[in-house]
């Protein structure tokens, strides 16, 4: 990125007293950008916790409209705003109504991949973080249902002795991976230890020597004293890992894991959000009040 574009945005970032934030599968120069890179519970833990009036989200939508969720107060900005995600569109809250009115009193665990009309159907969310953490939450039931990804929810089920129900939502960048494509990466690199994402298949979960999100899969290469690894996610988690441990090997599990809506961000989106203040995101207030409620009960698990 050239240095006086990088120069403008910090400045305008200083004037408008704003943050930005970026997820772990951002294009490098928009991670070397920002204030905090994260996977999603982290981003959104920070976009409770910033004191900056301005919250410029690098990311999709359902991530910026979380931080609007728990920001009514702040200006968020989503930079590129056709950065959407194909699984939160997987359902409605039509849909989710529709599940609670067939499960009655059935805990509805929503991924934050999902559309703040969706989360506020919910009982509480979950991230690929803490969905182990946020089914445990609920002693008292015998089955929860989770959506919209069923890779979360099996990968959740083998954690849990509850029965999971769960909607047919998928990420289509982390279902496309084959458990044929990582034994063919695991025959190539047979030193290394392969990280898969909750999001991907039961049976790429089996070849798995560790299951992670994002920012866990980041925190395990640096702890690790193995020296090589296959990474069963999005491309864009190469760039901090790289940047980390230099030292060590990354190989990607396919090469077709790239989400194009993370990639539609722009340093030049950042700069004429940061101008403009637009495009903001807001969520009326009625989702939004009860949309929170279901974020602020996963967030005060941990
Ligand atoms: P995490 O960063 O929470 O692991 O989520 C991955 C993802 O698919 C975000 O779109
Ligand atoms: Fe959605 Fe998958 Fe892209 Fe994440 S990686 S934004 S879940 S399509």
């Amino acid at each position: 990125m050239n240095s006086d574009l990088r120069q403008t945005i910090e400045q305008l970032k200083q004037e408008r007293n704003a943050i930005i934030l970026a997820h772990n599968y951002q294009a490098p120069e928009i991670q070397e950008l920002a204030d905090l890179t994260g996977d999603s519970l982290e981003l959104s833990r920070r976009a409770a916790a910033t004191s900056a009036r301005v919250i410029v989200f690098c990311g999709v939508h359902f991530m910026a409209e979380t931080a609007a969720i728990l920001n009514p107060e702040k200006t968020v900005l989503l930079p590129n705003p056709e950065a959407g995600c194909p699984m939160a569109d997987m359902i409605g809250a039509a849909d989710l109504r529709e599940v609670r009115r067939r499960h009655p009193g059935v805990p509805i665990i929503t991924y934050v991949n999902s559309s703040a009309a969706v989360k506020a159907e919910s009982t509480i969310c979950c991230t690929s973080a803490n969905s182990i953490q946020v089914v445990a939450s609920f002693p008292d039931a015998a089955t929860v249902y989770m959506a919209p990804d069923q890779n979360l929810a099996l990968y959740t089920a083998r954690h849990t002795s509850k029965t999971i129900l769960h909607w047919n939502g998928y990420c289509p960048i982390h279902h496309h991976l084959t458990a044929a494509m990582v034994v063919e990466q695991r025959q190539a690199h047979p030193e290394a230890l392969f990280l898969a994402h909750p999001e991907c298949l039961p049976e790429v979960i089996d070849l798995a020597d560790v299951v992670r999100s994002t920012s866990g899969m980041i925190r395990f290469i640096q702890e690790s004293d193995r020296q090589s690894f296959i990474i069963g996610t999005e491309q864009g988690i190469l760039h901090p890992m790289r940047k980390l441990a230099p030292e060590k090997q990354f190989f990607p599990a396919s090469a077709a894991m790239i989400c194009p809506n993370m990639k539609k961000t722009r340093p030049r989106h950042v700069l004429t959000a940061l101008q403009h203040l637009q495009p903001r995101i807001t969520v009326p207030e009625d989702i939004r009040l009860r949309a929170l409620n279901a974020v602020e009960r996963m967030i005060a698990i941990g």
